[in-house]
């Protein structure tokens, strides 16, 4: 097993993956804010970006402040697993995640996500597929041999931390304590089989989506149960701030945790500090234009969720957030805001 950056001791808490919210401009921000111990992208389609949809490769987009940073990848066909690890080393991320928990339908109806949990044999070929590629990548395999179109390595070769730096990476998962019932412990011992370096789950089954609380007494006996292995275990879910976050880890004795919800509007939360409403208002106004500068091709609407997790906590936080539901540029924001 090779662990990278994964190693026990001082516990990680970490930003969970949020597809459309964790991109490099929202970690670029946290990480200039108060630092994680380890950062997830977005999820990617390895099918997609196997088959030349190089746009993708914008969740890849990260500033070396971020590291260690995962890049978390989800699919279901093997080979485009390992033509992605392959991408992926040679933009010298610091680890490779598996997406074995998203709920989404067009997800995990078709057996990616989520929908790996009932075809346990899949899932591990998965993982085998993704530590050949970066093996076959630290024993100095093509592009051309690993059967990359060319289109894609043309926009890798043009993404800022590409290299042909040769280096072995861990592989990590991440998913979820069942799909219709809870299977957490027959689930992890499968998983241990092909040796992920860490493994994350979020207390929730898919069937549960977001609805309810998670399940936190399921996670701790998980983490019972992988204390005698090499493989890290996080637990995730319903985290809402750092003295929760260490708690957690001590009471259920987790390697650490991965926070989700409680990020969006609050980079602050790896420092602990309750922000002012004049910080807040600053920061919207910082993303703003940091998003514009990163993503100066892209429309402004997706800051929109950023912005309006800004504004609480403040009288006339309301009206704010309404008049920035309509801002289409930080100059908007800063109108609004003065
Ligand atoms: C908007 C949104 C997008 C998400 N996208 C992903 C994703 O791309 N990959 C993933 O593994 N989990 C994803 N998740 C799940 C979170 O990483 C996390 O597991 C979940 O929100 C529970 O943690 P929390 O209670 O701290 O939010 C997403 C969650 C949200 C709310």
């Amino acid at each position: 097993m090779f662990h990278g950056f994964w190693k026990k001791g001082a516990p990680f808490i970490g930003v969970s993956p949020m597809d459309g919210v964790t991109d490099a401009v929202f970690r670029g921000v946290i990480a200039q804010t108060a630092p994680a111990s380890v950062s997830f992208t977005e999820f990617v389609n390895v099918e997609g970006l196997a088959r030349g949809a190089t746009s993708m490769l914008r969740a890849f987009l990260y500033d070396p402040a971020e590291r260690p940073l995962v890049a978390q990848i989800y699919g279901i066909e093997e080979e485009s697993f390992y033509k992605v690890a392959i991408m992926l080393c040679s933009l010298q991320v610091d680890g490779i995640d598996i997406n074995m928990g998203c709920p989404a339908k067009k997800v995990a109806a078709r057996g990616a996500g989520a929908g790996l949990i009932r075809n346990p044999e899949h899932a591990k070929r998965i993982v085998k597929m993704v530590q050949k590629g970066i093996v076959d990548w630290n024993n100095g395999i093509t592009f051309e041999e690993a059967d990359i179109r060319p289109k894609v390595v043309n926009a890798l070769e043009k993404m800022p931390n590409y290299s042909l730096t040769r280096k072995m990476i861990p592989v990590s998962i991440k998913s979820r304590i069942g799909y219709d019932s809870i299977v957490a412990e027959e689930w992890v011992d499968h998983l241990l089989e092909v040796e992920p370096a860490a493994i994350t789950l979020h207390g929730r089954t898919l069937k549960q989506m977001y609805t309810g609380a998670a399940d936190w007494d399921v996670l701790g006996k998980v983490s019972q149960k992988l204390k005698n292995t090499e493989t890290l275990f996080l637990g995730n879910g319903d985290i809402t701030s750092l003295d929760m976050a260490h708690e957690y880890i001590k009471k259920y004795e987790l390697d650490g945790v991965l926070i989700g919800r409680a990020l969006i509007g609050n980079p602050w939360f790896f420092s602990g500090h309750i922000p002012t409403p004049e910080e807040r208002k600053k920061k919207s106004i910082e993303h703003s234009l940091y998003y514009e500068k990163i993503f100066p091709e892209a429309p402004f609407f997706p800051m929109r969720r950023h912005l309006a997790c800004y504004m609480k906590e403040f009288s006339g936080a309301k009206e704010s957030r309404t008049r920035l539901m309509q801002a289409n540029s930080s100059d908007d924001v800063i109108t609004i805001l003065s």
